[in-house]
């Protein structure tokens, strides 16, 4: 985000909070991330994860560039047909699907089971429609860090995960054609030369032949602004990085297979290109200090950050409008609610005033999709692309948004 942005959406709308979506920056991240991977490995394909954020706007530029569709819920699957998009081109996933996920078999849609019963539901779909051919995949749980126990998919060797190939490999309308394989709380490049190999090995005791697709969902780091980075404390890895440790072991593995039959590779990005190109632009409303801390009060909240605000100080801009100026040492930046957690900034160190405008970045993931109607309604968000034009890409929300699916 950058300066002429902010008074690009601030001519067109005067007030606050809002969100900013840094369109060309998000096309240049997605696009060097592809070109890394592609790179190496030509059937390599992103699947953008829809709820890390289903803005439709940004949903539909991915589609634009060549992006699929990763979905976890029948919600988000009907954005992605209404976005256009054929059933080959969404991956569903997730733990719980819903009513749709017959629809989306029934018309060769990619599908990832988690578990036994949700296998058996599909063989039992797939009894009722014989003389049709259905192709599902399994999500393959990992154990790449040791720091917790995943609840998602199945353990490599168990015997549920035995049972499971059985059931499908003995149906006779059934193909089992793809593995997927996701885990949160390890971005870094060993964790991910684990997943790697732990896939490889599924794939060749599990998939009779070579398999459609491996998808190795997401989890990577991104790029990000320099004061967030540092909080990481170690090394971040580039696009390039993961290429090496990532996808060459995958396009080694398969080098002797012809293009037209080797595997798609999918990865399933999230945060990873988006969250660094939306911020949230608020105001600091009030500043006191009650037993020696200070805080600033702004109209926004740490609801519309997401939950990185309470994990890591987020890249602040303060763009310096009030009057009153003072320096603090330490002042924490609170939200609108009457929650005591409601810090959207711990400590922060500079001078600030009640009037100046504070844009958090890094705000992309898990924000606009995980904010409750609480006690205010959402805020709106504007695109501004390369030409500083702006487009108001979601509207604010209104009290009737929040109330009207109420009955007295
Ligand atoms: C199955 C799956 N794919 C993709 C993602 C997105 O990963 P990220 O936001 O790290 O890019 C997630 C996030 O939890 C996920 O659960």
């Amino acid at each position: 985000m950058n300066n002429r942005m902010l008074q690009s959406v601030q001519k067109k709308y005067n007030k606050t909070p809002f969100y900013l979506f840094d369109e060309q920056g998000f096309i240049n991240n997605y696009n060097e991330m592809l070109d890394a991977f592609r790179a190496i490995y030509t059937k390599y394909q992103i699947s953008y994860s829809y709820k890390t954020n289903y803005t439709p706007y940004i949903c539909n530029l991915v589609k634009r560039l060549g992006g699929h569709a990763e979905v976890v819920s029948d919600m988000e699957y009907e954005l992605a047909r209404k976005l256009g998009y054929p059933e080959e081109q969404i991956v569903f996933n997730g733990p719980v699907k819903g009513a749709r996920l017959e629809e989306h078999l029934e018309n060769g849609g990619i599908i990832n089971i988690d578990n036994y019963d949700e296998a058996k539901r599909i063989c039992d779909y797939a009894t009722l429609h014989i003389a049709h051919q259905y192709k599902v995949g399994l999500r393959i749980n990992l154990d790449v860090s040791g720091v917790f126990i995943s609840r998602f998919g199945f353990e490599p060797e168990s015997e549920e995960l035995h049972k499971t190939t059985q059931l499908l490999k003995d149906h006779p309308n059934i193909q089992l054609v793809g593995l997927h394989c996701h885990i949160s709380r390890a971005r870094g490049i060993e964790a991910w030369r684990k997943r790697v190999e732990i896939m490889l090995k599924a794939t060749e005791k599990y998939i009779d032949g070579v398999p459609e697709y491996i998808s190795l969902g997401s989890g990577m780091f991104g790029k990000m602004p320099e004061a967030l980075e540092a909080q990481f404390g170690s090394n971040i890895p580039t696009y390039k990085d993961y290429a090496k440790a990532v996808i060459k072991p995958i396009a080694d593995h398969y080098s002797h297979i012809p293009e037209e039959k080797k595997p798609i590779l999918y990865t399933e990005p999230g945060t990873t290109i988006v969250a660094r190109y939306i911020s949230f632009v608020t105001k600091i409303l009030n500043i006191k200090t009650i037993r020696g801390r200070n805080m600033a009060t702004v109209d926004g909240s740490y609801l519309n950050v997401g939950e990185i605000c309470t994990l890591k100080n987020l890249p602040v801009i303060v763009k310096e409008s009030g009057q009153d100026r003072h320096h603090y040492d330490a002042i924490d930046i609170m939200g609108f609610t009457c929650l005591e957690q409601d810090c959207i900034y711990k400590d922060y160190s500079g001078e600030l005033a009640v009037g100046d405008i504070l844009t958090f970045e890094n705000v992309g993931g898990y924000s606009i999709v995980s904010k409750p109607q609480f006690i205010k309604p959402n805020s709106p968000m504007f695109s501004v692309n390369k030409e500083y034009e702006v487009k108001e890409i979601m509207r604010e929300e209104t009290f009737d948004d929040v109330f009207s699916k109420f009955n007295l």
